[in-house]
């Protein structure tokens, strides 16, 4: 992706990181905010999400956004992963300014920067475990033996070895999950973006997904943010933050968690 340069400057939004050459490997914050804001417009007029939002997550840390229902949340993700353009303000992600990206350089970057992964799996259920880890490495060009290779180690790391020729539709939801897992994280991204990963899930099998994620999170070294409304397991997470009525406050404690 050579065409996909770190730009030469950027705002802060809480540190003066700065941009630009060897900046990647250096820069504290893989993902920065900046006055970010979004709206809508409905049939019944506009609806704003939420304005001047400003936040940075820091390389390695694994950050739980929590918030109620309709709060923004999987809006925000989206915007994070340049999956959706906001209304005004600013994305850095691995120090690429999102706003910036042409159509195409913004797919290279979904392709690359980020692993993605939703409360439902959205495996194809006629392929196999094995065939949809493969799907973006196949997608950007890579052969065929190969992504099937790296797809099987990437099973292997989410102990599924022994799945990776079952069609995805006959295996349970935990294990679907972690075949999503698997492919969100196979082209080897920087940043992880969760949006209720266990939301799906019994409470068990929640938990040992969870366990999951946290492991790879930090045997990859990645940068992750996980959207969940499961207030234990934000609370396994590095920071927790609330987005409530536009706004993103931290949370210190938990006084009553609920599952
Ligand atoms: N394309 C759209 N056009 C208009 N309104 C939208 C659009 N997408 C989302 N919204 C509205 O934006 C608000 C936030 O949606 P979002 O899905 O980000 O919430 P959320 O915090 O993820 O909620 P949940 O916890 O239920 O998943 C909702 O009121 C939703 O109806
Ligand atoms: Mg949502």
């Amino acid at each position: 992706m050579e065409h996909l340069s770190p730009t030469p400057s950027a705002p802060s939004a809480s540190s003066p990181a700065v941009y630009g050459g060897p900046a990647a490997s250096v820069r504290s914050n893989v993902l920065e905010v900046s006055n970010l804001r979004k709206e809508y417009t409905t049939g019944r007029g506009k609806l704003v999400l939420f304005d001047g939002l400003s936040f940075t997550v820091a390389t390695g840390e694994m950050l739980a956004i929590v918030g109620e229902s309709g709060a923004g949340k999987s809006t925000l993700l989206h915007l994070l992963g340049a999956l959706d353009t906001p209304s005004a303000g600013d994305v850095y992600c691995a120090s690429i300014h999102l706003k910036s990206l042409s159509t195409r350089d913004a797919a290279a970057f979904r392709n690359r920067e980020v692993g993605y992964v939703w409360q439902f799996h959205y495996l194809l259920p006629e392929f196999t475990a094995a065939e949809n880890v493969a799907m973006p490495l196949l997608a950007r060009g890579e052969g065929h033996k190969q992504a099937i290779q790296k797809a099987k180690d990437w099973l292997n790391e989410v102990e599924l070895a022994d799945r990776a020729t079952h069609r995805a539709g006959e295996l349970s939801g935990g294990e679907q999950q972690r075949v999503s897992l698997a492919r969100a994280l196979v082209t080897e991204p920087k940043v992880l973006l969760a949006d209720e990963p266990t939301g799906d899930l019994d409470s068990r099998t929640a938990g040992v997904v969870f366990e999951l994620i946290e492991r790879l999170h930090k045997s990859h070294s990645l940068t992750s943010v996980i959207v969940t409304h499961n207030m234990t397991l934000a609370a396994g997470c590095d920071r927790v933050l609330r987005l409530q009525k536009g706004r993103m406050e931290e949370i210190e404690e938990f006084v009553s968690p609920v599952v």
